[in-house]
């Protein structure tokens, strides 16, 4: 049963050996503590004996004093006090505990059960083989029983026990038992999970955790130990095809290159034709190399390092595989998204989109719908709140190798990474590439950006006015296009409430339509850059993601952000459209710099504190700048092409 085994006194070299090749199994627990999670976890720590001997003497005391069980063990007290050492994701709070049998080794995530900790959940299960999902069995089948299924379910966990727990409490019922089960089995037939084993349970009284109860001689199925210690985890990830994504490529001299990672899925041997994806090209396995030497084989989860017989370009997040069966290669998906931040998932705006080695850049678009996950409905969405689960499209900024999430967790899972705080604000799976990528391809032009700027005798750039309302951007926006025009420039300018007329008129004040009113502006002065000309942007634009989507859409020194800034007050006292009062009055809502924040650039090329300059002045400082900065010399080659 334990793990204390005579071997460890008699031969411990040949224990360890045993202990080193046991097999792993990853499970979590999904339940609340009113489910009796904290004592079913503290019972398979306490009889796997991985409990301390000052934890357990800890464990008697506390019981006797704080303990619920009338001076008996209380297993709960157990895991709650080692709650303490949980381990910290960056906002996430999942406890990963280890213990072991002479059987397997186990590492169980442990996670809050309550309502708003989906995100917690995720994360525990994206690795589990196994989901151990808890049932009072007084209560039978609840709103959180069917939540963390779906969510078992999405994350392709393949195993679920039922742990219908409290038994005791209910006269160890077969009746009330398959009910539970019959009630269970139509829900999971829905959200497809397939092994699904019932087990009747008292986690306080140790009833069918460990040895089998007489109090259900009704019961022939395995008890909780003996289900976790030899459920079949299908290895099927090495019967998938070859995939190793590059961690680093390892140059220590001329002679050697070799591409290292862990082999995510398949197996490979020397001798191989592989591909190396995005790239496509192919070659052969010449060495798997190890810190233990040189190997003819080598499969999913071990981590090695390959050379190749031919020379071709691999770096760092490219995947190498099986040359027959590579994996797809794009940069659109349908995926499906768990928000994991309190700040919403924002349409259109770029994040940070981390699959195994590789990150790159990626929006998301507008959810097609989110999943109530109590229900299975589908409901219309904007955007997506903390915790809800909704199915987008993302379009990445390059396309990267991928397989489908329920083909292969490794290689269509990621995690969405807030570019300016570097949160971990949601987790995605991707679902397949979206065909209309496919088939839009870069059409060459001829005439260029170069050639119409030349020919305009200029060079095209962005100017990007941002500052709250009524900071006076448009007035100097104005005032500096008349002077560039007086000087012969060709000049374009974007001013907020005009766009907001016409091409934006669908839009509101929301921070998501806010986001897509820059994103459909920044794209805009994009392609009058192309055209040639000089551009000025005067919108809010609050956020500081959405400016640096525009100035990275830009080329290098084509954006000048020009920080407009008027302290409120300054700007309420101007008031020039009389917004500020009706927003006082409660009259507009989401009006920035009162009920909807302004975030004042960090480091623009230009800025004005309009407190001290005039805007004559304000505009003769972006003249000068643009002149320093070479963008009103005219060229000589006005052919340009
Ligand atoms: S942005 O935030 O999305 O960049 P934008 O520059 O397009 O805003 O539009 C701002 C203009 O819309 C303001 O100058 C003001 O005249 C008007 N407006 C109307 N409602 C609001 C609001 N709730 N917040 C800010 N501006 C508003």
């Amino acid at each position: 049963m334990a793990h204390k085994s005579d071997l460890i006194a008699t031969d411990i070299q040949g224990y360890l050996k045993a202990h080193e090749h046991k097999g792993l199994l990853r499970f979590i627990t999904c339940g609340s503590v009113d489910d009796g999670k904290s004592t079913l976890i503290g019972r398979l720590l306490y009889e796997s004996k991985l409990v301390f001997e000052d934890q357990l003497a800890a464990l008697e005391a506390d019981s006797k004093k704080v303990g619920t069980q009338g001076g008996e063990l209380d297993f709960a007290l157990l895991v709650d006090g080692l709650a303490a050492e949980r381990e910290q994701g960056i906002t996430i709070d999942v406890a990963y505990r280890f213990f072991s049998t002479d059987r397997r080794k186990f590492i169980v995530a442990d996670t809050p059960g309550h309502e708003q900790y989906t995100r917690n959940m995720v994360t525990g299960a994206s690795t589990a083989d196994v989901a151990v999902i808890l049932i009072d069995a007084r209560k039978g089948v609840l709103t959180q029983t069917r939540r963390h299924s779906y969510i078992v379910s999405l994350l392709g966990i393949k195993h679920v026990v039922l742990a219908i727990n409290k038994m005791d409490l209910v006269g160890f019922s077969k009746e009330i038992f398959d009910a539970i089960v019959q009630e269970y089995r139509d829900f999971s037939e829905q959200v497809g999970l397939e092994h699904v084993t019932a087990i009747p349970l008292s986690a306080l009284k140790g009833d069918n955790m460990l040895e089998r109860s007489a109090r259900t001689p009704w019961y022939d199925g395995p008890t909780l130990m003996s289900y976790l210690e030899t459920v079949e985890i299908e290895d099927d990830l090495q019967a998938k095809p070859f995939r190793l994504p590059v961690q680093w490529v390892n140059r220590p001299n001329q002679n050697f290159r070799g591409f290292a990672g862990t082999i995510a899925s398949g197996v490979v041997r020397v001798g191989d034709a592989i591909r190396a994806l995005p790239s496509g090209r192919q070659s052969r396995v010449a060495r798997i190399v190890t810190y233990d030497g040189d190997l003819d084989e080598a499969v999913a989860g071990q981590s090695v390092t390959l050379t190749l017989t031919d020379e071709i370009d691999v770096s760092r997040g490219d995947v190498l595989a099986a040359a027959e069966s590579p994996p797809a290669v794009a940069d659109q998906f349908q995926s499906t998204i768990v928000w994991m931040h309190e700040e919403p998932m924002l349409p259109g705006r770029p994040y940070l989109l981390k699959m195994e080695t590789r990150t790159v850049t990626g929006s998301i678009t507008a959810p097609k719908y989110k999943v109530n996950v109590n229900t299975l409905e589908h409901l219309a969405a904007k955007q997506l709140e903390l915790n809800e689960i909704g199915v987008c499209n993302i379009s990445l900024d390059r396309p990267v190798a991928f397989d489908p999430y329920v083909d292969n967790r490794e290689m269509g899972g990621f995690i969405l990474i807030d570019k300016l705080s570097n949160d971990t604000v949601g987790a995605g799976l991707l679902s397949f590439a979206l065909r209309r990528a496919e088939n839009i391809h870069w059409q060459a032009l001829d005439v260029n950006k170069q050639a119409r700027s030349a020919l305009k005798g200029q060079r095209a750039c962005v100017l990007w006015f941002t500052g709250l309302s009524g900071a006076g951007k448009s007035t100097v926006a104005n005032l500096v296009e008349k002077r560039l025009h007086a000087l012969g420039r060709h000049t374009y300018t974007l001013d907020g409430d005009n766009v907001r007329h016409g091409l934006n008129k669908d839009l509101g004040f929301t921070d998501a339509d806010r986001v897509e009113n820059i994103r459909r502006v920044a794209e805009v002065s994009k392609l009058m850059v192309d055209a040639g000309l000089i551009v000025l942007v005067s919108f809010i634009s609050p956020f500081r993601s959405e400016r640096r989507l525009a100035r990275e859409l830009m080329d290098e020194g084509e954006f000048f952000e020009v920080f407009v800034d008027t302290p409120l007050h300054e700007a309420e006292k101007r008031d020039p459209k009389g917004l500020y009062k009706k927003a006082r009055r409660g009259e507009l809502k989401n009006f920035t710099g009162i009920d909807s924040p302004y975030e004042p650039p960090e480091h623009p090329e230009i800025h004005l504190r309009t407190a001290l300059v005039s805007p004559e002045q304000a505009a003769e400082e972006i003249l000068s700048k643009l002149r320093d900065a070479g963008m009103l010399y005219v060229p000589d080659d006005l052919s340009g092409l």
